[in-house]
């Protein structure tokens, strides 16, 4: 039981454009397993750039770093037992790699929240598409600066096809089958 426990304490990496609905399935998630009594949290990239990465920018070493140090928060977590939901754009296959080789192949789960630029822009739910397609936001993921989809990841879910409560029950799913 115990063992089972803890290969359960896992990260779940969701990766995807602003507003492809990454934060919304975390904390629908996170409510599922806390129903099940399982120590959980949800790291965010918006609000862990308003704290402990407000020093930090969008620039590929700034996303870098943010990626790093989330991921050996994210670490640290998992070692005391939490399940740990990742929400951040995370744009690039090789910060994504990093952060699997921090928190351990075993305990990393990348899932790509795959909702397609042109719904993510469509819903624009802070302003910023729209920001950036004025130039006036450069290094915007999408519109300015790249993303790189997974090649395999674990699953994609795409909140543009499917309603957000799918995506989130999906992905107990493959939790519970761990
Ligand atoms: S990451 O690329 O470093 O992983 P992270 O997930 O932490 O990004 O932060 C993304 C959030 O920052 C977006 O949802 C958006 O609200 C905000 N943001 C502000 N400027 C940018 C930008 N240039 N590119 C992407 N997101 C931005």
């Amino acid at each position: 039981m115990a063992d089972k426990q803890e290969k359960k304490a896992v990260t779940v990496w969701l990766t995807g454009l602003s507003g492809a609905g990454k934060t919304s399935i975390a904390h629908a998630l996170a409510a599922m397993l806390e129903q099940d009594g399982q120590a959980v949290t949800v790291l965010d990239g918006d609000l862990l750039r308003d704290g402990l990465n407000r020093d930090l920018g969008f620039t590929p070493q700034d996303r870098h770093e943010n990626i790093r140090r989330t991921a050996e928060v994210a670490r640290l977590m998992n070692g005391a037992g939490l399940v740990v939901i990742a929400a951040l754009i995370s744009p690039n296959r090789e910060g994504r790699a990093m952060a699997g080789a921090i928190i351990g192949a075993a305990q990393f789960i990348e899932v790509h929240v795959s909702t397609r630029l042109e719904v993510c822009e469509a819903r624009d739910p802070k302003g910023l598409y729209a920001r950036a397609r004025a130039g006036q936001l450069p290094q915007f993921t999408g519109v300015s600066a790249p993303y790189e989809a997974p090649l395999s990841p674990a699953l994609a879910l795409d909140t543009g096809s499917q309603p957000l409560a799918a995506s989130a029950e999906q992905l107990y799913r493959y939790w519970l089958a761990l």
